[in-house]
């Protein structure tokens, strides 16, 4: 069934203003404390959401699923190996067909180009579950929880150490909707492509060839794997290069003392981030995992329904 408010996609962070953020915000909240005390919620009553899978997932996968199956809805897994886009069929043609079927998408695909083509051909909202080039959708769970234990996240400063991965590309889109800054360090070679970054958000980045120093003084600090889905033939060289790229004690001791520790997970322990600091008491890694569910239900009661 077609909604009758305009269609709008989530492709990236960049897609929704600062104002939409804060009412995503509050919107994820008021749906959690509901979710906490058994109340049921059916704004998308006999709505589906198709999934789309190109690459593995767990946090993605359940959320959605679970969201959509507390929001009143049904979720519909598919994913390369099952489906006619592993045997080729155009990106355009599935996406005219799965949007006439169903009332949203959430895709986790290679290429940005992919899932922009698909949503140019889709009659209803689109949501990146994750691309090479962004992952918004967990950027939004990290900001919640950084809102749930802290407070509002302008003005802050975030500490990146790792890959220039789809995380990292959507916290500098973040930093400039939502006025932050963000400190990156990477190995020489695996930084970030300024062509891909606008000139706004340049302006809420500073680079760091130590990661100790991008730490100094940060609110958060966050990393992510070395190798991204996609990137596993790069593995053996990442692994050297990063080395000295861990999130350690000693790291976290340079930030401010009530810094927290994020993840979205998958975790490497000893090899992105020392055991001792995602199992420590300043990282929030499992509320950031299960903010996921509360976010993307506000995303997508937002998105089918508009402002309530
Ligand atoms: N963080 C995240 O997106 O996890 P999954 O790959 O398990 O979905
Ligand atoms: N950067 C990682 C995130 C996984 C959730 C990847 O793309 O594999």
């Amino acid at each position: 069934m077609l909604s009758n408010i305009p269609v709008r996609h989530y492709l990236q962070f960049a897609d929704f203003s600062a104002d939409e953020y804060a009412y995503l915000l509050q919107r994820a909240e008021f749906l959690k404390a509901k979710f906490k005390r058994y109340e049921t919620w059916h704004p998308l009553h006999d709505r589906t959401l198709a999934m789309i899978f190109e690459k593995n997932s767990t946090r993605t996968r359940l959320s959605f699923e679970a969201g959509i199956h507390q929001l009143g809805g049904h979720a519909v897994f598919l994913n390369t190996k099952d489906t006619q886009l592993g045997r080729g069929e155009p990106v355009e043609d599935a996406a005219q067909v799965i949007s006439r079927m169903t009332d949203i998408i959430m895709i986790r695909t290679f290429g940005q180009d992919i899932i922009e083509r698909f949503a140019s051909n889709s009659r209803v909202p689109v949501i990146n579950g994750l691309t090479n080039e962004y992952h918004p959708c967990q950027v939004l769970a990290d900001i919640f929880t950084f809102v749930e234990h802290r407070a509002d996240i302008k003005g802050k400063t975030i500490a990146w150490i790792g890959d220039a991965n789809n995380m990292a590309y959507t916290w500098v889109q973040a930093a400039e909707i939502l006025d932050f800054k963000v400190n990156f360090s990477a190995p020489p070679g695996y930084q970030l492509d300024e062509k891909l970054l606008s000139a706004q958000a340049k302006k809420h980045l500073t680079v760091f060839q130590n990661p100790l120093d991008a730490c100094k003084g940060a609110d958060l600090v966050t990393t992510d794997v070395w190798t991204s889905m996609g990137y596993e033939d790069e593995n053996q060289a990442r692994l050297k290069a990063f080395k000295n790229w861990m999130v350690t004690d000693e790291l976290m001791a340079a930030a401010h003392a009530d810094a927290l520790f994020m993840h979205c997970l998958p975790a490497h322990r000893g090899e992105e981030v020392a055991a001792s600091v995602i199992d420590g008491s300043q990282s929030v890694v499992w509320d950031e995992a299960e903010n996921r569910l509360h976010v993307q239900k506000a995303l997508m009661e937002f998105l089918l329904c508009g402002k309530l």
